[in-house]
């Protein structure tokens, strides 16, 4: 069945008992057992609860994955997903350390959670769109490569199939966070990626109401780590929470499309405005991951990012949008305008942020679902 056949039926027909067309909330946290020995297949919400599995088996289906679960946050997944791939070495030396090669321009969020928590996994921050530096990283032993597509915030475009080939060659996996462009654009683990990670409050959500994340894998025994992990760490997503994403799944896909065809309305206002100095959007002709981007994703998705040519001009134009907010996340219905270098990219350092060209001068936008000529109007009396 195609994917918006599956988006918009989500969790339909499931309580066969009522018909509900619309699967009903297991608002439970526990469930009485027929007798000693037996269960209705559901003890306790942490290790299973309806409304959740049906979310789960919706999500493995999109993902065409072996396993996916739901957990409190994109961040819980990546946690569950790098303590499933690392184990951490039996003696305290950390002499074995095995190396994840990763994108260098990514969510702040990831980079501080692998700095702080996983002291056993060497990190080696790259350019996961460039093939000859992924090349001459290859060369040494490395456990997994971790890419974003497009990555955050500059929407560089890597290549999976070919990023899966390296991995593979060295009996090592892949990991992809398609929070970006979603199973609507573009799946994974069909590309070639055997694990997929998502933040699930941004588009999946696609309201600016929940918090979740979700981890998928191709293969059934990383699928049942990841499972393991979700029950034994606790981080699971919660029934309403779970409930409110089957609901938000619904309209995934045509959310996705419109947020899209106004990212590219606005892209192609800003790139040649006179005050900004450089455009980032991959559904541009002339931007460096666009062919690449299109034999992969069905569309570019409804991120755009850029820089002014004053970095003086920037507090004046969070200050003087109206109809976007200045806010620090992205993929709902309203659109947001982040400062990444203090928001969410802050405990990068300023180094590096940069070196990468995330600077005083850098924005980025969510771009929503509001009728395009508002939001064209609001940049040009903020840029003004
Ligand atoms: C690409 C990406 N991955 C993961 C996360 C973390 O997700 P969450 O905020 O749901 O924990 C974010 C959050 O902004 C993100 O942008």
């Amino acid at each position: 069945m195609d994917t918006e056949t599956l988006l918009a039926q989500a969790g339909s027909g499931w309580d066969y008992r009522t018909g509900a067309v619309s699967m009903p909330l297991y608002q439970s946290a526990v469930y009485k057992h027929p007798a000693l020995g037996k269960s209705t297949g559901y003890d306790y919400t942490r290790t299973s609860n309806p409304t959740r599995f049906v979310l789960e088996e919706l999500f493995a289906k999109l993902e065409q994955a072996s396993g996916a679960y739901a957990f409190s946050s994109g961040l819980a997944a990546l946690d569950a997903v790098f303590r499933a791939l690392f184990q951490p070495p039996d003696n305290k030396s950390l002499a074995k350390r095995e190396r994840l090669i990763i994108s260098e321009d990514l969510y702040g969020g990831t980079f501080r959670l692998l700095e702080n928590f996983f002291p056993h996994i060497e990190t080696d921050y790259a350019d996961t769109s460039d093939k000859k530096v992924m090349e001459e990283k290859g060369a040494k032993p490395f456990s997994a490569i971790f890419a974003e597509i497009p990555t955050n915030p500059l929407l560089k475009v890597c290549d999976i199939p070919y990023l899966s080939a390296l991995a593979h060659k060295n009996s090592a996996k892949l990991i992809i966070d398609n929070t970006f462009l979603t199973s609507v654009n573009l799946c994974p683990i069909e590309l070639g990626a055997d694990i997929s990670v998502y933040s699930a409050t941004k588009y999946l959500g696609g309201h600016n109401d929940l918090l979740a994340g979700f981890a998928a894998a191709k293969d059934a025994v990383v699928a049942e780590k990841l499972k393991y992990i979700q029950n034994a760490a606790g981080a699971v997503l919660n029934p309403f929470e779970s409930w409110l994403l089957l609901r938000s799944l619904k309209s995934l896909s045509v959310r996705m499309e419109r947020q899209t065809e106004n990212s590219r309305k606005i892209a192609e206002y800003l790139t040649g405005h006179t005050a900004v100095a450089k455009v980032y959007y991959p559904g541009l002709k002339d931007a460096p991951g666009y062919s690449l981007l299109a034999a992969q994703s069905k569309s570019a998705g409804a991120i755009v990012s850029f820089e002014l040519k004053r970095a003086e001009a920037l507090p004046k134009v969070l200050e003087k949008v109206k109809v976007f907010s200045f806010a620090e996340s992205l993929g709902g219905t309203e659109s947001l305008i982040t400062f990444p270098k203090l928001q969410t990219h802050a405990d990068m350092g300023e180094e590096l942020l940069e070196k990468l060209g995330i600077n005083d001068r850098f924005l980025r936008l969510s771009v929503g679902l509001e009728a395009s000529d508002d939001l064209l109007s609001d940049l040009e009396q903020a840029l003004r």
